[in-house]
């Protein structure tokens, strides 16, 4: 409510942010999306990304993969266009990025010395005047902001951040309980002028204003590998769809947990894998 900076929520706030598809719309109403994913081993965490981003409704994705990894993402996920990186095994250069309504980085890219320059790349690139994408960072490529400070300065007003808490306390600093890390969230949030999507059972979707959105869905059969994944591949779709980035947050942190939910209905949270969630996907 207006008083408290925290709220809650529910399927009803939920629903009340989704924004219907037009009658007349076509793919280029729904964004066209730029997912940076995967490194030699990793590719599934950018397949899992990739399929959730389209199945959250954008109108174009494109896949920038290392170029190790054109066949299983063109054949996983034949609605995607991919572009191969000239490095075989890890992310190692920025591409043209004019087109885009949303740049997603992060999901299995590795820390290779190449990745952390294109981390740096990328934040320069949507910097620059001409460049209107929303962005959203995950793993590694949290785990290379922290380890290269001065990058914090360039994170773009907004940009949507999903840390799970080792990630949040190797950007933020440690805390004794979830309350003073609530507060580091916070305080970073507002210091950055970002929104950072504190991951875990009830996550916390903190506003540049320091409003905290807690979520209601999710259950425990989502602590799988690949989860997280998915979840940035909802952020980013929701984000090239040119949902407000606070909005983007709070609906794909509430969506993801509905469809772990769902999921974990049909076959019991034991078996759920990451894979399922984006299965169950969609309003
Ligand atoms: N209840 C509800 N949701 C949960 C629960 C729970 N008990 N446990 C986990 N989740 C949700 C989180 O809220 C989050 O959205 O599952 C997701 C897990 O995300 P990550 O921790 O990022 O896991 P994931 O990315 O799938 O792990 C693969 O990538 O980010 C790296 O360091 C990470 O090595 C790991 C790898
Ligand atoms: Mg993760």
């Amino acid at each position: 409510n207006a008083e408290t900076p925290y709220h809650y929520t529910d399927k009803r706030t939920a629903e009340k942010l989704i924004k219907l598809r037009d009658k007349f719309s076509h793919k280029g109403t729904f964004g066209h999306a730029l997912l940076m994913a995967g490194s030699y081993g990793k590719l599934g965490a950018a397949a899992l990304s990739g399929k959730a981003c389209l199945r959250s409704g954008v109108g174009l994705l494109t896949m920038h993969i290392p170029s190790c990894g054109y066949d299983i993402i063109q054949i996983s996920i034949p609605e995607a266009m991919a572009i191969t990186d000239q490095n075989a095994k890890h992310l190692s250069e920025v591409t043209d990025l004019t087109s885009y309504s949303a740049i997603g980085i992060g999901p299995g890219v590795g820390k290779d010395a190449a990745t952390v320059q294109v981390v740096e790349q990328l934040l320069d690139g949507i910097n620059a005047d001409d460049i209107k994408a929303r962005l959203m960072i995950d793993a590694d490529a949290l785990n290379i902001l922290s380890e290269n400070r001065h990058l914090l300065d360039k994170l773009p007003e907004n940009t949507v951040l999903t840390p799970h808490p080792k990630e949040f306390q190797r950007l933020a600093g440690e805390s004794k309980d979830e309350f003073e890390r609530l507060q580091i969230g916070i305080d970073f949030a507002k210091k950055h002028k970002v929104i950072i999507c504190l991951k875990g059972a009830n996550t916390a979707v903190i506003h540049p204003n320091g409003e905290v959105h807690f979520n209601s869905t999710g259950n425990p059969g989502m602590a799988t590998g690949g989860t997280g994944d998915v979840l940035t591949g909802i952020v980013t779709s929701l984000l090239a769809q040119k949902y407000e980035p606070e909005t983007a947050a709070i609906l794909a942190v509430y969506q993801h947990g509905l469809a772990g939910d769902r999921a974990a209905e049909q076959r019991g949270q034991s078996a759920l894998i990451a894979s399922d969630l984006v299965e169950h996907l969609g309003w």
